[in-house]
């Protein structure tokens, strides 16, 4: 099979589309035929060698966590799936690997693929609305009526973000730049600030919720703009965010840090509110996996919108 594989940390151009051993899947794991992998800035950062810490210094090394396909062969003790079923999926493991032909996902990783869209549009799917659906359900419990800020709304987690909590049932403030504010608006933002208009620290308060997605509005910024029970979630693991994350955790204004995790039945949740007509992907580039260069390049201008995804040819 072939597989995107980096050889040494470094620029966009250190990815290679190249032969590699078909991967076997062992115990309560499952060998999905990849037809579509989406981007992250997780995958910029592991190929930077910014998160070595987590992948260590053997290569060749995997690239890509989310994927959508088909089950191509089943472990030991998988009961779950069968041959052939369409499948998303994020992979937890830092060995990643979901830009290749074949992949191997954990069963518990994987669910069924919402039967309504491409395998394309799936694929954009799993890591950013499950940060999504994780930061504002499970951490800011977000309660039907409450005004929440999405910063950063226009990208990868941002466009679900902006969904999922007008699904949860809040008023929607999205933040985001002024050529953006109409997309935003369509997927249901009640309100739009521009930020190269206007700050959002200075916009009249009170929130209930803050999910800064970017990293543009850290704590110190805007907690003044959040209300007597105001929450804060975000998506950059910075040492002050660490910190107040686990000392505030149980206060009236929890501080906290959402840090992404694969779970099936989040995925099937997801799925459920897409083939419903309440959930759209957004699939900002598509490219074939051979340009996985230039997608990944087009990932760090930090202006997608959306989700950027390679599909296998
Ligand atoms: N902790 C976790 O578990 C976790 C999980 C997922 C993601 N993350 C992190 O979350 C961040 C966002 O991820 P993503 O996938 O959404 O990234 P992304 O898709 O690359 O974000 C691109 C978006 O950022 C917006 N943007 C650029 N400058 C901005 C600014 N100053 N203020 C507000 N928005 C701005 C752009 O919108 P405009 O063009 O409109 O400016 C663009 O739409 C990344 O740092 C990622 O590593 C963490």
């Amino acid at each position: 099979m072939k597989a995107i594989q980096f050889h040494r940390y470094g620029p966009a151009d250190v990815l290679r589309w190249e032969e590699a051993p078909d991967p076997q899947p062992g115990r309560g794991e499952v060998r999905v035929r990849v037809h579509a992998a989406a981007l992250n800035p997780k995958d910029v950062l592991v190929r930077k060698g910014k998160l070595r810490v987590f992948t260590g210094r053997r290569f060749p090394q995997r690239s890509g966590y989310d994927l959508a396909g088909e089950v191509d062969a089943l472990g030991p003790g998988v009961r779950s799936l069968r041959m052939g079923e369409e499948v998303f999926a994020m992979i937890q493991s830092w060995r990643a690997g979901a830009c290749a032909e074949l992949a191997i996902v954990p069963e518990g990783e994987l669910a069924p693929k919402p039967r309504s869209i491409s395998m394309t549009d799936a694929a954009g799917i799993p890591l950013a609305a499950l940060t999504a659906l994780q930061a504002l359900r499970d951490l800011a419990r977000v309660r039907r009526g409450e005004r929440v800020v999405i910063n950063g709304a226009s990208g990868g987690v941002g466009v679900f973000a902006v969904q999922i909590a007008k699904l949860l049932g809040a008023h929607t403030v999205a933040v985001c730049s002024a050529k953006n504010a109409e997309h935003v608006s369509r997927l249901g933002a009640d309100e739009v600030v521009p930020y190269d208009e206007r700050a959002l620290e200075a916009e009249p308060g009170p929130f209930d919720v803050i999910f800064d997605v970017f990293g543009s509005a850290p704590h110190r910024k805007v907690k003044h703009l959040l209300g007597p029970r105001g929450r804060y979630v975000t998506t950059i693991p910075s040492p002050g965010h660490v910190f107040r994350d686990l000392t505030t955790r149980w206060t009236k204004r929890p501080a906290r840090l959402v840090v992404v995790r694969s779970r099936r039945r989040d995925l099937e949740q997801l799925a459920r509110w897409v083939d419903a007509g309440e959930l759209a992907p957004v699939t900002d580039r598509v490219w074939p996996m051979a340009d996985a260069a230039e997608a990944h390049a087009y990932i760090e201008t930090k202006r997608a919108r959306g989700k950027v995804v390679l599909e296998v040819g």
